[in-house]
């Protein structure tokens, strides 16, 4: 069973805080979904919103984007930056169409073999869509994880991104999935920031262990030189 010391609390604290009126959180669909999650990759959710919302109005749906000339698709992303996300974005719809009947997969697998969609992202989406239980670890979670478990492995270790892994899958709920991913992305961007991270506010805090043992400034670990 999942250890919903940490859930629990995270969502408490979701219900008060967490942001539920973003512009993806409405209609929600997995197009609607995807295309956030990438343009987030890289990029604030202030900065994201107008693009979002220009960028749906403009192509509303998978088959729109797939054909759409790619200076279209470029132009609406300019000033996101990180070009290849809208290459990858374009590519990944004209594949969708070719092969999944115009609809993103429904499936990990198949999600996160799609160019931009890596195993995160593609949980992220799969959990945000349909409510499916897939744990995501990004690298505002994997901040939240490495602090809350004093974990001091560097996380490009494989052992430690294994470790990691194996603790973002143990937290995730059964129960409210879209809410609890969510939860913790907003956690590690708001409060559990790199620098500074505003343990007074923090839901979780009374269990972090790098908390108690004064680590927050040195976790995660740093590349070992
Ligand atoms: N970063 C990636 N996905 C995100 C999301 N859904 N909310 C906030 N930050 C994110």
């Amino acid at each position: 069973a999942p250890d919903e010391t940490f859930a629990a609390p995270l969502l408490a604290w979701y219900d008060d805080h967490g942001r539920k009126d973003l512009p993806w959180q409405r209609d929600r669909s997995a197009y609607r979904v995807w295309l956030s999650e990438v343009m987030l990759q890289q990029t604030q959710v202030r900065t994201v919103i107008p693009y979002f919302e220009r960028f749906v109005a403009a192509l509303p749906d998978l088959r729109t984007l797939a054909e759409a000339p790619q200076d279209r698709v470029l132009a609406l992303w300019s000033g996101l930056g990180y070009y290849s996300r809208a290459r990858n974005l374009h590519r990944t719809a004209q594949i969708c169409v070719a092969e999944h009947g115009a609809e993103l997969p429904r499936d990990v697998e198949a999600l996160s073999a799609l160019p931009g969609i890596g195993r995160s992202t593609a949980a992220a989406i799969l959990a945000q869509t349909w409510g499916e239980r897939h744990a995501i670890l990004d690298g505002n979670v994997r901040r939240v994880l490495a602090r809350w478990h004093g974990l001091r492995g560097w996380p490009g270790e494989t052992a430690t991104q294994r470790e990691l892994w194996r603790l973002a899958e143990r937290h995730t709920p059964h129960e409210r999935v879209a809410d609890y991913t969510q939860a913790i992305m907003d956690l590690g961007a708001t409060l559990c920031v790199r620098s500074r991270p505003h343990c007074l506010r923090c839901p979780v805090a009374p269990g972090c262990v790098a908390l108690r043992d004064g680590l927050t400034a040195q976790l995660p670990a740093r590349k070992p030189t």
